[in-house]
């Protein structure tokens, strides 16, 4: 491992103890459970022991070009890289001069090598219908769709922006737009007509693949109707292909909307796959900061695919006869890099659900496994929580015996929901890999390998290949054992973010502003004495609601968008479901009812304006916010009125201290 020894001693603590940090955040508890990979499963794995991991570790952080390069060549390059990798920070290009073609390895390589009838997407939508698509359909669809985005004048490194159900072609567009050059930007399915207009103005897209609608929970959402609010005054698209899923009534504009099959019976299936630099750009997927503004993550080809294929072989060790299920959706960065590339690059059979989990009832999920035999279940912390909810009764009812590996994504996993998914899914006998890394990491970083990594519940453990992770204090200065700090990654892999779209000051200060030529990921973690990381939370204005990263300064600006509102201030409330529930005190202008009816109009507002996952659990009215001198809202004090507690700390900065004890008084829910 790559750990200097730090001089500082570990402190010692009851089981129960909590760590506080030094910046006042609460890590989980201390964790003596330990669980190690059977010797069945390690004899079969990739990575067999931890002296193998340890060695491997070392050797790819010491000479990270080589480790790199041996992972990369597994892939089919249409012209081999000079150099693997140009490093000025904060600036990368990996495998420079190589040109690549993304579709081709996650598709044509697999006609060739055995897997040309293999399954590679099996689907099943939310009322029940399936398709299965081998790899040879696989390669037809997306050469046709891929023709069709050509006939609609998609050129290299246009964006395509892509608004789906979870269908098999939300993947086949993807891969059609990466066998083009064009760089996709998908947008979640969840989100509103308002994201879309504002993605699509970032990235300034020439065309949409959208759907007529799609299932969820039992009802239609309609995709093209909010396609239609979005372009009303968009100025870059020009087409529009929307494919026909639910048949639901939707407006076609003459000359700008196309249905996808009328436009696919019109090409040809032959689109051979041409090379690419591989630093071309491959996508763009918005994610939120700190401010208003969601930050446009730029991916490119053969760095990328290196990373998500190579962490997908390793940390799932994916086998050919492996049915893998990631349940995520492929708006997500988790559904772009293993949903698409990472499994497809590996040549695996993956598993696409359209649905919602509790839809019929709430077995879904147990069902689905039963029946396709899924032996890799890779899920998130909130989904697991609300199956502990609904009761082991559901669970129960399913065969499970398929499954052989589980995995976690998203956010800390709980302790108690980990002990939970290790006995109640995966039968005491499963290992479970709970995986950290972000939209900008592009693949994971902090990983057990499953065949082994001692587990203990809450720890996304050690450091995948060649990232070099630490945890360094505010001088710069890693910190000792189970002590708190920033999380970052002092050497560059092939997967990161290369800029945020249009903003590279942007980029340059979100990430690198901290410490000179270091990747601060805007996590809070702590090391435990053998090593493993504990990430405890975002350090900046960004929280963590099912899973997904939402922005307070985004909320805030849809709840002030709205004609009552003077002014808001968004905090986290934890949660027990969702992990944080959005929490929002808001400032009424003068004349309006800070009422129940209020509450809901702003409510439904946010879920307009940015989509459902965003609306405010609470909203909270109030006279006045706790502002420092220099105006700034002190967060800190509401993120405490909010969790409970009493209001501690250092208050003299406060503009008027009586705001806060008339938001104290304020405690208790507002429900609708
Ligand atoms: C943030 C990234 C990575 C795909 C899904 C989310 C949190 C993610 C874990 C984990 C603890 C985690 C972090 C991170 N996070 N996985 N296993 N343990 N925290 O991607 O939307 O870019 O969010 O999610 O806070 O910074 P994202």
């Amino acid at each position: 491992m790559s750990t200097k020894k730090s001089a500082a001693k570990p402190v010692k603590r009851a089981a129960t103890q909590p760590v506080t940090a030094k910046d006042n955040f609460k890590s989980m508890l201390i964790e003596n459970r330990v669980f190690k990979p059977s010797a069945e499963f390690s004899k079969k794995a990739r990575i067999s022991s931890m002296a193998q991991y340890k060695r491997m570790h070392a050797e790819s952080i010491k000479t990270p070009d080589k480790f790199w390069a041996r992972e990369a060549s597994e892939l089919f390059w249409q012209k081999k890289w000079k150099k693997v990798l140009e490093w000025k920070a904060p600036f990368a290009k990996w495998f420079v001069g190589g040109s690549i073609n993304v579709s081709e390895n996650c598709v044509d390589r697999h006609l060739t090598n055995g897997r040309k009838n293999k399954a590679a997407i099996i689907w099943e939508g939310e009322p029940g219908d399936s398709r299965t698509l081998t790899y040879q359909q696989l390669h037809h669809e997306v050469c046709k769709f891929a023709n069709v985005l050509k006939s609609h004048g998609v050129k290299p490194k246009d964006r395509v922006l892509i608004y789906m159900p979870m269908v098999p072609e939300a993947a086949i567009a993807m891969l059609a737009c990466a066998r083009i050059g064009a760089t996709h930007s998908v947008v979640f399915g969840g989100f509103s007509s308002e994201s879309i207009k504002d993605r699509l103005h970032d990235c300034q897209a020439k065309i949409v693949v959208t759907a007529d609608g799609g299932y969820r929970r039992g009802s239609l959402v309609a995709l093209k109707k909010n396609v239609d609010e979005a372009l009303r005054d968009s100025a870059s698209v020009e087409r529009v292909i929307v494919l026909q899923r639910t048949k639901q009534e939707v407006t076609m504009q003459d000359g700008r909307d196309f249905w996808w099959h009328t436009e696919c019976s019109k090409v040809s299936a032959a689109c051979p796959a041409k090379g690419f630099d591989s630093e071309h750009p491959l996508y763009i997927l918005y994610t939120s900061g700190s401010t208003g503004k969601p930050k446009g993550i730029l991916h490119t080809a053969g760095g990328y695919l290196t990373g998500t294929y190579c962490t997908s072989k390793y940390v799932f060790d994916l086998r050919d006869d492996d049915i893998y299920w990631c349940t995520a959706d492929i708006g997500w960065v988790t559904g772009h890099s293993y949903i698409v590339y990472g499994p497809l690059a590996n040549g695996a059979t993956v598993v696409m659900y359209e649905g919602a989990p509790n839809w019929p009832e709430p077995d879904r999920f147990w069902d689905i496994i039963a029946r396709l035999r899924v032996t890799i279940l890779y899920t998130a912390p909130t989904a697991i929580r609300a199956f502990i909810k609904w009761g082991d009764e559901w669970v129960k009812k399913h065969d499970l015996s398929s499954l052989r590996l589980l995995g976690s994504v998203g956010e800390p996993i709980n302790p108690e929901a980990w002990m939970w998914y290790h006995k109640m899914i995966g039968g005491g006998r499963c290992p479970i890999v709970d995986t950290f890394w972000q939209t900008e990491t592009g693949a994971i970083m902090i990983s057990p390998l499953p065949g082994a990594t001692p587990t203990k519940p809450g720890t996304a453990t050690l450091p995948f290949f060649g990232i070099d992770a630490a945890i360094l204090d505010e001088d710069g200065k890693e910190v000792g054992p189970d002590q708190g700090g920033k999380l970052v990654v002092r050497k560059p892999w092939p997967s990161m973010l290369r800029t945020i779209f249009g903003d590279t000051e942007r980029y340059k200060s979100a990430y690198w502003g901290t410490y000179k030529g270091i990747y601060l990921a805007g996590d809070g973690a702590r090391r435990d004495k053998d090593g493993n990381f504990w990430i405890v939370g975002r350090l900046d204005d960004v929280l963590n609601v099912s899973g997904h990263r939402l922005g307070t300064a985004e909320v805030e600006s849809a709840l002030v968008s709205h004609e009552a509102v003077a002014e808001a201030a968004v905090v986290g409330r934890p949660d027990e479901i969702k992990g944080q529930a959005v929490v929002a005190f808001v400032t009424v202008k003068e004349g309006y009812k800070t009422d129940a009816e209020l509450i809901k109009a702003l409510k439904a507002h946010v879920g307009k304006v940015i989509g459902a996952i965003a609306k405010p659990d609470d909203i909270r009215f109030t006279g006045a916010l706790p502002k420092t001198r220099s105006g700034k809202i002190m967060r800190r004090l509401l993120k405490e009125v909010v969790s409970g507690g009493l209001v501690k700390g250092d208050t003299s900065t406060m503009e008027d201290l009586s705001v806060l004890a008339q938001l104290a008084a304020s405690n208790g829910k507002d429900d609708e």
